[in-house]
């Protein structure tokens, strides 16, 4: 399927685009711009992890309040290294993949307690920590610490297979990306060169209608030239989601508080605070209605949410039950004060959501 590669990548990529990136930046709130930069002000490490660890699957606008109240709330990663975990999830809550939230913990600590509070400067040193991939490793060494590391990630991937029409499918692909990225990858700048790639694979040399007139490296462009722009990077044939069933009970008390449980540590949203559920490995096949309630009581269907997670779409009928006197089952009794302060994952929210639609609304935190 791919096609003759150049073996060596055309010079002046790289001066092209940081001279792009000098214009153009995008002012994000962990990063050092191109100006600051010639100030003298450098990267906290700190930041660009803490970053990089929450853009994973999120989008920048959606990281960016989050962010905020991270770093304001524990400012170094020794605060961080000192929270409480319940506090990091709360915090977490509503950014997705919880998984990552514990990590993020679990490498603060080990900063803080192996490493003198100090983040490794080497990508090599970055991978040994907990939640730091091969991609955040990459990412933190060039941004945080001007190291030369080839940093791929989706847009990075779109500017290049677009560039030299690389028609392997993703992820295949990534196998010749990541080599033509280290090429390209100047010895002055690597950081901002990186952060220039992700920005014009944000900003210009997006998925649908590239705006490649204005794009700085255009005449290099490969796919330009054929007019194939929007047909790279090839993806995989999708595959479809898998759907799983289940039921979410809300039980409410007379004065309005709702049943709340932690969920188990391990699995999906493990360790994170919701209704009782019925198991959601179940497919068409185990009980998926009232008959599955964690408790009797006058359940009423209040309809069905669905929530698509990575690997599978889950649908789930809602219950809704006012119990006179409060049954005995694990959890507590979250009143109309504490509930909004809940660190509920989105999936929950959209079951309150439909159990009281004049109750709460969307959005987030
Ligand atoms: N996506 C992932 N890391 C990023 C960064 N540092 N800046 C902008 N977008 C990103």
């Amino acid at each position: 399927m791919s096609s003759a590669k150049p073996s060596t990548i055309p010079p002046d990529i790289a001066p092209r685009l940081l001279a792009w990136y000098d214009r153009h930046a995008r002012v994000l709130p962990w990063r050092i711009s191109p100006s600051q930069r010639a100030e003298g002000v450098i990267a906290d490490p700190y930041r660009i992890w803490l970053s990089e660890i929450m853009l994973q699957q999120t989008t920048v606008q959606a990281v960016k309040p989050y962010f905020a109240f991270f770093a304001s709330r524990w400012p170094r990663v020794t605060d961080l290294a000192a929270a409480d975990i319940e506090d990091v999830m709360k915090a977490w809550a509503g950014l997705g993949y919880y998984s990552r939230a514990r990590n993020l913990k679990r490498c603060a600590d080990v900063v803080a307690s192996e490493h003198g509070g100090e983040f490794p400067d080497t990508e090599d040193g970055l991978r040994a920590l907990p939640g730091i991939g091969p991609y955040t490793a990459a990412a933190i060494a060039a941004i945080a610490f001007d190291r030369p590391a080839a940093v791929v990630d989706g847009n990075i991937e779109r500017v290049f297979t677009r560039l030299f029409e690389i028609s392997t499918p993703l992820p295949a692909a990534k196998a010749q990306i990541r080599p033509l990225v280290g090429e390209a990858t100047p010895l002055e700048r690597p950081g901002d060169f990186a952060q220039a790639l992700m920005d014009l694979g944000a900003t210009l040399c997006t998925p649908k209608r590239p705006a490649c007139a204005l794009c700085p490296l255009m005449d290099l462009c490969q796919a330009r030239q054929s007019g194939r722009q929007e047909q790279f990077p090839v993806k995989p044939p999708k595959k479809e989601k898998p759907v799983r069933l289940g039921a979410a009970f809300v039980a409410e008390r007379a004065d309005g508080a709702v049943l709340l449980v932690k969920r188990p540590e391990t699995g999906l949203l493990g360790g994170m605070t919701g209704v009782p559920t019925t198991n959601w490995t179940v497919r068409a096949d185990g009980a998926t209605g009232i008959a599955a309630a964690p408790f009797a009581a006058d359940w009423h269907g209040k309809g069905a949410i669905s929530h698509v997670f990575t690997h599978f779409e889950l649908r789930l009928e809602i219950f809704h039950a006012v119990v006179i006197s409060a049954p005995e089952h694990d959890g507590w009794w979250s009143d109309g004060d504490s509930l909004p302060g809940e660190a509920l994952p989105t999936v929950m929210k959209k079951v309150l959501q439909a159990a009281f639609p004049d109750r709460f609304r969307k959005g987030k935190p």
